[in-house]
């Protein structure tokens, strides 16, 4: 335990230096970002699409499967790497893309970056980011992916692609699931529409109590010039989309298949295809040049009563059939999380929530917090499974 606590202290910035350090686990730093954010800001990040039965859903399906581990088996070191994309990570778990992850930390994006790059995995940068493609790059020396929407249109697309292969994104992630906002209640009873895409004050008054309860928050928020426009979405006059103008160009970010050719055409790296979860999808995405694909759901964020991701797991890795990379995300809070889905095909899996949560306790040093905490959850597991390697996991360690 005190080996966890100082390596988590030894990476944290000034201001939270204590903070992170206390949480044994993903739950703990979701509470700390409770404490800490307003509550428009936390729902957001915690919450789902309708009645969160797919978000609820996703970590039940961790729940109920078990494991069958070999028991009286010496496991003196564990190697927890694995190859992503023809690249070596020091874990199996990426940090899936965010968006306005200004919002939950200042330099959100940044701070994630930083953190994931000195865990030795990757970043994905979201198209609804506060800061730029090229300060991401400047500001962390680690392997960036950058997941493109068609938010803004095509043009804007281009533009952002053009960028992210200038600054040295090794691969595009196109998310499939999105053709529109999914229905998060919590966000529209918060008042989300009216505190981010109202110009007018009057109503975002019965709103405002959320900001000022939380005033470390409010103090940050408000000295760093608040929410920063997109950066990575140029207008048709060349300058970033203010965040409030996104509703009126929200129709716009429908990605369909046929997109796939012409993104292909100008990116030469390798694509992901994230949202996928059926057998079909995966094989289109694979047609249509994918090296990898995400079985996901968005975290319960968009289509709610489609099944668990884990769920559908295997049946994206039997129609793939090695033929492509295969990465799932939605509920990983825990290493045991990470190893039952790679039992059942994963290569690695991407969190979301579990760093978000970390953000918001603490900026950077909440999220190698939370790196810390799946990174040693993972090395137990293993040894308490008996098995050496995440490379050596295979559908027998499971029920
Ligand atoms: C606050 C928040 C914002 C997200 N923004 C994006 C995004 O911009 N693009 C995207 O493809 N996925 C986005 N996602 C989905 C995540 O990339 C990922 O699929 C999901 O969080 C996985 O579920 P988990 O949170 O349970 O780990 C977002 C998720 C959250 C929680």
């Amino acid at each position: 335990m005190s080996k966890i606590i100082t390596s988590a202290t030894n990476i944290t910035g000034k201001r939270h230096r204590t903070l992170p350090a206390r949480a044994i686990a993903i739950e703990d730093l979701r509470l700390m970002a409770r404490r800490r954010l307003p509550k428009v800001v936390f729902d957001y990040v915690d919450g789902g699409a309708d009645a969160e039965v797919t978000l609820n859903a996703n970590r039940a399906a961790f729940d109920t499967l078990t494991f069958r581990p070999r028991h009286a088996v010496a496991v003196p070191q564990c190697n927890l790497q694995t190859r992503v994309l023809g690249r070596d990570l020091a874990l199996p778990v990426l940090l899936a893309p965010v968006a306005y992850s200004g919002l939950i930390h200042t330099g959100g994006e940044l701070a994630a970056a930083q953190a994931a790059s000195k865990a030795g995995t990757v970043y994905i940068l979201s198209t609804l980011s506060g800061q730029r493609i090229e300060e991401i790059r400047a500001g962390c020396a680690g392997s960036l992916w950058y997941q493109v929407s068609l938010l803004g249109g095509r043009e804007a697309a281009e533009a952002a692609i053009e960028r992210a292969k200038n600054a040295g994104f090794s691969a595009l992630v196109v998310t499939i699931d999105s053709p529109t906002n999914g229905n998060r209640e919590r966000d529209l009873r918060n008042g989300v529409l009216e505190l981010v895409f109202q110009d007018r004050l009057l109503p975002k008054i019965p709103f405002l109590w959320q900001l000022l309860a939380r005033p470390t928050w409010l103090a940050d928020f408000w000295r760093n010039g608040g929410m920063p426009p997109l950066q990575n979405v140029l207008s048709p006059g060349g300058g970033p989309t203010p965040i409030n103008k996104i509703g009126s160009i929200l129709t716009y970010q429908v990605t369909v298949w046929e997109d796939l050719r012409w993104i292909r055409a100008c990116w030469n790296g390798p694509i992901v295809v994230k949202g996928v979860l059926t057998g079909d999808d995966a094989r289109r995405a694979i047609y249509e040049g994918a090296g990898a694909v995400v079985v996901s759901n968005h975290g319960g964020r968009q289509l709610d009563g489609v099944q668990a991701s884990l769920r559908a797991l295997p049946e994206v890795v039997a129609a793939v059939n090695g033929e492509a990379e295969v990465m799932m995300d939605g509920g990983v809070r825990r290493g045991t999380d990470v190893i039952k889905a790679i039992c059942l095909g994963a290569r690695a899996v991407l969190c979301g929530r579990a760093y978000a949560y970390g953000l918001g306790a603490a900026g950077e040093a909440g999220v190698a917090r939370a790196l810390a905490i799946l990174r040693s959850d993972l090395d137990r597991t293993l040894r308490l499974l008996g098995c050496e390697s995440t490379a050596m996991l295979d559908r027998s360690y499971v029920d």
